[in-house]
């Protein structure tokens, strides 16, 4: 695919992400992370086009359950209906417009309007409003259901919808990061659920500063190393595994890309540390030939001792490192995201494993914890100094780009991102494409 010649508002995105690949070398105009106009047409080019992380099946188990949420701006209902399906709606009133539904959980076969009381069932259908007589034989109420987003999917229960009705299938917008999402979903053969309770926070800079270092293990060893410290000393380490990160990146297409590597915490699926206690290891080694033999042994040792960080373009971060943590983000400015982390968990996990998830999900990645502080400082910390982006225009991301095989503390996985970025901001979307004339691309 080709892009059309169509250069909105003076940016050219060709020259804002920039790679010679013969010198090895990649960098990213800081423009990007500051630019109330590309901040617009990100929301068309990139929010509205790709499939968005709107939630977990587990989420909603029984039939009337429901989550309200944000999801690429717009507020959802997450929720499974009568007849079992789950559903999203936009949560939206038909009449006049109010959200329907202002509970952030709960159970209901129906949702009624406090407006002005026009009533939805859990299909989104109109059901009821007060005084139809008032209405003409023209107000047709099957016209009038909550309207959901285009298209709605789901993968091994990760739900997605798209504002983009042309939008390719989930499967194949998905890519090689499916494989990592099979990896995740097989960590228990009964099934994985979000746990209760989630962390929400903001951040005072561009979001994809936070996808980048979703997936970047070259700050690791010096922003936290006072939590490797904290680990260390709360015999946290398994004193037999390195004490760096050892692996490698992967580009897994249409912008998606992991790290999987070897890492010195605690897991509580099948890698035994210290911290479990001695009389245990025969239990984790036998765990993980259970799942050597149910999945093969790749990749029964890939899920029991390799963790992996992986981003599913434009915003959802998966980590499968000392528990599995789910976490997207939305930007409301240029300089400011909204963050939402969930924690995932085998069901029926013994009681102790689940605590030890659950004091990881908030000790390490919690809004409080003793890394994501850390994180959130060095990404407001590049803001900041984008002050200086008369003077210091580029961000580099060579990083190993001379190598065959880049390691997890190169930043392949970054120029990965950044290409996506460029090749779907360089695309008009349709909209834009109706007001200019100029002919409409394939979907993304
Ligand atoms: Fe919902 Fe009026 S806006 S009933
Ligand atoms: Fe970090």
């Amino acid at each position: 695919m080709t892009a059309a010649p169509y250069v909105a508002k003076g940016i050219n995105f060709d020259s804002l992400v920039v790679e010679d690949a013969a010198q090895g070398l990649f960098r990213v105009h800081r423009r990007s992370l500051a630019d109330a106009d590309i901040f617009a047409l990100e929301k068309r080019r990139i929010f509205d086009r790709c499939w968005i992380y709107a939630g977990h099946d587990s989420e909603v188990p029984a039939p009337g359950d429901f989550r309200t949420r944000s999801v690429a701006g717009r507020p959802v209902i997450l929720c499974r209906d009568d007849g079992g399906l789950v559903r999203v709606l936009l949560n939206s009133c038909r009449h006049r417009g109010a959200q329907v539904c202002t509970e952030a959980k709960g159970n209901a076969r129906a949702f009624q309007c406090y407006y002005h009381g026009w009533t939805y069932n859990n299909r989104g259908a109109l059901i009821g409003v007060p005084d139809p007589s008032s209405y003409s034989p023209a107000f047709d109420r099957a016209k009038l259901a909550l309207r959901s987003p285009p298209r709605t999917d789901s993968y091994r229960g990760f739900i997605f919808v798209s504002f983009d009705p042309k939008v390719t299938s989930l499967r194949d917008y998905l890519a090689g990061a499916a494989e990592y999402l099979d990896i995740i979903a097989d960590h228990c053969e009964a099934g994985m659920e979000v746990l209760p309770g989630s962390h929400s926070y903001c951040i005072r800079s561009n979001w994809k500063l936070l996808m980048e270092n979703a997936v970047d293990d070259f700050h690791v060893m010096t922003t936290h190393h006072r939590f490797l410290q904290y680990l260390q000393d709360s015999n946290q380490l398994d004193p037999e595994s390195p004490r760096g990160l050892v692996g490698v990146a992967r580009d897994l297409g249409n912008g998606h890309a992991v790290v999987e590597r070897k890492a010195p915490w605690a897991r509580p699926i099948a890698k035994w540390s210290p911290i479990f206690g001695d009389e245990r290891r025969a239990e984790f080694e036998h765990r993980q030939s259970e799942f050597e033999q149910r999945l093969g042994k790749e990749r029964g040792y890939r899920l029991t001792q390799l963790n992996r960080n992986l981003i599913i373009f434009p915003n959802l971060m998966v980590n499968d490192i000392m528990g599995v943590i789910i976490r997207s983000c939305y930007p409301t400015r240029p300089d400011f995201m909204e963050v939402d982390a969930w924690c995932l968990a085998p069901r029926g996990e013994r009681r102790d494993d689940r605590k030890t998830r659950l004091e990881n999900f908030i000790s390490f990645l919690g809004p409080a914890g003793f890394a994501n502080p850390d994180d959130a400082e060095a990404l407001e910390s590049v803001q900041r100094a984008l002050g200086t982006s008369g003077e210091v225009e580029w961000s580099d991301m060579s990083r190993g780009m001379a190598k065959s095989e880049p390691a997890a503390t190169d930043e392949l996985q970054l120029r990965a991102f950044w290409r996506q970025w460029r090749r779907l901001m360089s695309l008009p979307s349709g909209d834009e494409l109706a007001l200019s004339g100029l002919p409409a691309h394939a979907a993304v």
